[in-house]
């Protein structure tokens, strides 16, 4: 939510802004604006939309002269998205000027205070309180003033600053939303992300909380809260600048999607060694695992759908009760844990305001705490008491592909590892399932080959008004997936429903032609969800399956269908879940939608 950049070095600050937020607009697009200090003080540009309308506005930036600045990428929370919302804010007098991520839950009192000495505010934005109460407290001394700002606000940010008195030094501090520190050739940077700063340098200070990072060209000093001098040491990524652009595709999302088989097999390789599943980061042996009588898989979005699926594996595989929550509601509903309980957290991005917070309760509670995470350093993997890392690489569509396939595998192998341990299964099936997990990246790479099928039959449903998907079991969780995928990018409203549950209610819904999504992977239960297959469509509904190959049966009630290959009853989704994911993209490519950037999300949720 909202990306910030800041710059300070021997070149001109503004294209490298510019060039930042673009990495940046996945978290947010709907305002952007930067500041740079050039000869005649701070200037600032914003503009409501995307950041291209900044960038023309400014010609590249090249209207904003100077080597130090900081910029922003927004995503609305306080104030409607508009041109006096859009950040960098100013305080009175314009000699500070701030970029901001997160929410000032206190704003509103802080605002009060300040009206009260005479501060005005022109925006709607807590940022504006953050630069005006910077103002009060600032007496020459930036340091001072941010620590003091520090104690006396609540919530979460990420701050860029640059003073008018300090030129040459951009100033930086977090609590709770993520930022970097790029120390750079002839200069240094601060982003919220890695792809922001990838293309200057690869050596980057993961800042953390409550620190404050002061940056000029040449130095990079940290201090605590207290003022006292960090000493921090640099971590190289280990990824360039290709992984987070395009590469001829069309959409990140296409491309993600075919750097499946890649990134799953990036997740399995390192774990399965000569034939045994070895999970080193979960620093557990098989009696400590096997004290571990349930466990709680919590997520958000496409990462509580892969929960949703793992429920079905651990409690089939490993035979422990296993409970999936949203972040949302676990972290409010006082879940029963005890010294038995494992909680497992899924993320991406690992800074999931709602998911990072379901954690901190966990741990507050004495529990033992997994992270299934893709960025590395992250929040939640920073916290978690053990960290399981996805290697999807960076991805950048909003819509989640290739990061969601790793988790899944992350679960198969944390599964397979509890069911060993849990002595559940004998050497042989064991084998059996790896021997199936070593398969799946191969197999993904057959299902894409379904691509000019898919758009062929996508495109007849750019003018639908609703889609369902259906399906029972593991089916259920792939069609959740599915139609989030779909209504998200395409903006086709779209239901997932487990097959069985149709009839109490949603049924009503069929019209002639309504198009239903029915995936079918579970061979026990494919009757009955052909029984409802049928029911759908004696009411006019126009069937698509995803079925397993071999269950050519299908095709009496199926008017189109898609065949996955043959792997086991747990690791379906892996394969079923791709014809899906390229449905919604190619609708989405036909209805001409913004497919990377969906309007009103954002891929990181750092807000509640
Ligand atoms: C956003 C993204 C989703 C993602 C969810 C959870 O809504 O658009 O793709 O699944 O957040 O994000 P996380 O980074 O915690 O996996």
């Amino acid at each position: 939510m909202c990306g910030i950049v800041g710059y300070v070095g021997e070149n001109q600050a503004a294209p490298i802004l510019l060039d930042g937020l673009y990495k940046l607009e996945y978290r947010g697009y709907d305002s952007a604006g930067i500041a740079v200090y050039g000869e005649e003080g701070i200037k600032v540009a914003k503009a409501r939309g995307r950041l291209k309308i900044l960038d023309e506005m400014t010609h590249g930036g090249a209207m904003l002269p100077g080597t130090a600045g900081i910029g922003h990428t927004r995503w609305a929370t306080h104030g409607a998205p508009n041109d006096v919302n859009a950040h960098p804010h100013f305080n009175r007098d314009e000699s500070i000027v701030v970029v901001h991520n997160g929410i000032i839950e206190n704003y509103l009192k802080l605002k009060k205070k300040l009206e009260g000495k005479g501060y005005q505010f022109c925006s709607e934005t807590d940022t504006e309180v953050v630069a005006q109460l910077l103002d009060y407290y600032y007496d020459g001394d930036p340091l001072k003033a941010i620590t003091k700002i520090m104690h006396r606000m609540e919530g979460s940010y990420a701050l860029g600053i640059l003073f008018k008195d300090h030129p040459g030094t951009v100033y930086a501090v977090r609590k709770d939303s993520p930022l970097i520190v790029g120390h750079g050739q002839g200069g240094n940077l601060i982003a919220s992300d890695v792809p922001a700063v990838l293309k200057y340098t690869r050596s980057v200070y993961f800042i953390e909380n409550e620190e404050i990072a002061k940056l000029t060209k040449d130095d990079i000093t940290f201090y605590n809260i207290d003022e006292e001098v960090l000493v921090k040491e640099p971590s190289e990524i280990g990824w360039d600048i290709s992984a987070a652009e395009k590469g001829g595709y069309e959409h990140f999302m296409l491309k993600e999607i075919y750097e499946q088989p890649k990134a799953i097999a990036d997740t399995l390789n390192p774990r399965l060694k000569d034939g045994r599943i070895v999970i080193e980061e979960l620093k557990m042996d098989d009696e400590e695992i096997r004290q571990i009588h349930k466990i709680f898989i919590v997520a958000c979005g496409s990462a509580y759908h892969t929960g949703v699926t793992s429920k079905y594996v651990f409690e089939g595989l490993a035979r422990i009760p296993t409970e999936v929550d949203l972040a949302s509601e676990f972290r409010y509903r006082n879940p029963i844990l005890d010294e038995h309980t494992l909680v497992v957290i899924i993320s991406q991005s690992g800074e999931t305001a709602d998911s990072l917070a379901a954690l901190r309760l966990a741990k507050s509670q004495g529990v033992r705490t997994l992270g299934i995470v893709n960025v590395v350093g992250s929040s939640i993997a920073r916290e978690a008491d053990n960290v399981m890392y996805t290697w999807a690489g960076p991805e950048i569509a909003v819509a989640t592909t290739k990061a969601y396939s790793t988790q899944l595998i992350a679960q198969y192998l944390l599964a397979l590892k509890f069911a060993q341990a849990r002595r559940m299964l004998p050497e042989e099936e064991l084998a059996g399932y790896i021997a199936d997990l070593r398969k799946i990246p191969d197999q993904v790479e057959m299902v894409l080959g379904n691509k000019e099928k898919i758009q062929k039959f996508a495109n007849r449903y750019l003018a639908a008004k609703d889609i369902f998907f259906i399906g029972r079991g593991i089916d259920y969780a792939i069609s959740m997936e599915g139609s989030l995928k779909l209504k998200e990018i395409s903006y086709i409203h779209s239901d997932a429903y487990a097959a069985g549950e149709l009839k109490h209610g949603t049924i009503s819904l069929i019209e002639e032609g309504t198009l239903v999504v029915a995936v079918l992977t579970q061979a026990e239960l494919y009757k009955k969800t052909i029984s409802n297959m049928v029911e759908v469509r004696s009411r006019g509904a126009f069937v698509m399956a995803v079925t397993n190959s071999g269950n050519q049966e299908v095709e009496k009630t199926a008017d189109f269908v898609i065949y996955i290959p043959e792997t086991n009853r747990y690791f379906t989704n892996s394969l079923a879940i791709i014809p899906l994911q390229m449905f919604g993209y190619y609708v989405a490519l036909g209805k001409g939608c913004d497919v990377d950037k969906p309007r009103n999300l954002a891929k990181s949720v750092t807000v509640e």
